[in-house]
């Protein structure tokens, strides 16, 4: 297998194809970005250290039988997928007010919500994402209700993992968001799952592990990827 031309650079990782006709590689940047591009930044290793999480998280949730893109770690930085087609939606599940929540409905941060919260978003940065719901996702043509059904059925599951998962490493899963991809009728966990996409916080001293250090400039950024990434694979 031969790593071809680029395909695709996004704001935090390249896509390139391959000799396969059906696989890419996925190549993490340590370049980050917040607010939709408008704050830049670089993280020291985060592209191997989100190359690296999102691959045992993959293989993780493959465990559990979710399907994903992911096939395997090709290098530090690197890694085999499936092609898809990527549905232009952002899902977010979140257990504990944060972020935009909290700004929206008022909320204090770190109220621990009583039923997980599951909210679309469309992936446009020009528009900022705007929040959607499951209509406006058919009225686009972007997926069809039992697509929906399958992603929203995948999403809560892999919530329930990944909370069950992180307790057990003293951490509190936050929200995070997901995104998914189909190929003919089957549906895939797609993109990555990182401190660059979830918010996971120490669970006896709040301290954040997450890119909100890179957001709201609080320090200490790229020590909390790498004591992340030791609390989650040390084991
Ligand atoms: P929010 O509170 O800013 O809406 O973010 C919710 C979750 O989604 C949080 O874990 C960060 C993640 N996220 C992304 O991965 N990409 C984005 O563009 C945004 C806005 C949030």
């Amino acid at each position: 297998m031969q790593k071809k031309e680029l395909l695709y650079e996004g704001k935090a990782k390249k896509v390139y194809l391959t000799s396969e006709e059906d696989k890419l590689i996925q190549e993490f940047k340590d370049d980050a970005t917040a607010f939709d591009g408008a704050k830049k930044g670089t993280i020291s290793k985060k592209g191997e250290i989100n190359n690296a999480i999102s691959a045992y998280l993959f293989e993780y949730l493959e465990n559990y039988h979710i399907p994903t893109h992911y096939f395997e770690k090709l290098s530090a930085n690197e890694m085999l997928i499936r092609k898809l087609e990527i549905i232009p939606i952002e899902i977010v599940l979140r257990n504990v007010a944060a972020g935009s929540l909290c700004a929206r409905y008022n909320i204090p941060e770190g109220k621990v919500m009583e039923y997980p919260i599951l909210e679309y978003y469309l992936k446009d940065d020009e528009l900022h994402d705007p929040m959607i719901n499951e209509y406006h996702a058919y009225a686009f043509g972007h997926a069809t209700p039992d697509e929906m059904k399958a992603i929203n059925r995948i999403a809560s599951k892999v919530n329930a993992i990944l909370k069950s998962f992180f307790d057990r490493r003293n951490l509190v899963l936050v929200d995070f968001k997901l995104e998914f991809g189909k190929r003919i009728k089957d549906i895939y966990l797609a993109d990555e799952i990182s401190p660059d996409t979830c918010r996971i916080w120490d669970k006896k001293t709040h301290k954040k592990l997450d890119k909100d250090r890179f957001r709201h400039d609080m320090g200490g950024v790229d020590k909390a990827y790498r004591e992340l990434r030791d609390r989650l694979m040390g084991d």
